[in-house]
């Protein structure tokens, strides 16, 4: 079996950044990468992500958001990750269930619990072997954003969206779950990639 591994963060947090350097670095190690993102990573899923994310559908209510986040999801398991880790290839996934629990089940306030029972749905037993969480304040990330691209949707929150966010990711923290570790995102990024290596080799040791 191969090994599943989800990064986390605020937006901002410059998860596509470490995912990047992580590739190569396992690459070099001989083993066979996938790399995915959400929403999106299949066809169909960045269909639903051009809807999910049109700055234009302000009208998005949360339960549509909420179970469109799922179907990608479902999507992306089913087609990409399921038979990598299946075929023994390590599976890098740009987010996965912690940003529904975080953005839709704490900063718009659906519900942990419910989020979790979508999910379930839409990812059976596939769970992340390791998740790493880049934390970032909500302003910094959200500057930083600002300085690279237009916003989208999710992006235009409030400040106090993202706040939200922030602090729901660290509530998971707090939670002590093993799978999931903290990395500070205002380290120099050679210094969070260190990190992550660090995070990831301990996982294939084990
Ligand atoms: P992403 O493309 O990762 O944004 P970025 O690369 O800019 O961090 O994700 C798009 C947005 O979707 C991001 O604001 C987080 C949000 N999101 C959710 O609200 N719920 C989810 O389940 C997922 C996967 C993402």
């Amino acid at each position: 079996m191969g090994l599943f591994i989800t990064m986390e963060g605020p937006d901002g947090a410059g998860k596509s950044t470490q995912i990047d350097l992580l590739r190569d670095y396992l690459l070099e190690k001989g083993y066979d990468i996938i790399v995915c993102r959400e929403p999106g990573g299949t066809e169909i899923s960045e269909s639903i992500r051009q809807i999910i994310l049109n700055k234009d559908y302000t009208k998005m209510g949360n339960m549509t958001e909420l179970l469109l986040y799922a179907a990608a999801r479902a999507q992306l398991v089913e087609e990409v990750i399921r038979p990598a880790i299946e075929e023994g290839k390590v599976v890098i996934c740009d987010r996965f269930l912690e940003s529904s629990v975080v953005y839709q089940g704490i900063a718009r306030g659906m519900g942990i619990e419910l989020v979790y029972k979508v999910n379930e749905y839409a990812i059976g037993d596939m769970m992340p072997d390791l998740t790493v969480m880049i934390d970032l304040d909500a302003e910094e990330g959200i500057q930083r954003k600002k300085n690279q691209t237009e916003l989208d949707r999710m992006e235009r929150e409030s400040i106090e969206f993202h706040e939200k966010v922030v602090d729901g990711y660290r509530s998971l923290l707090d939670q002590g779950l093993d799978r999931i570790k903290r990395v500070d995102g205002m380290q120099p990024v050679d210094a969070i990639q260190t990190r992550i290596r660090e995070l990831v080799n301990k996982l294939i040791e084990s």
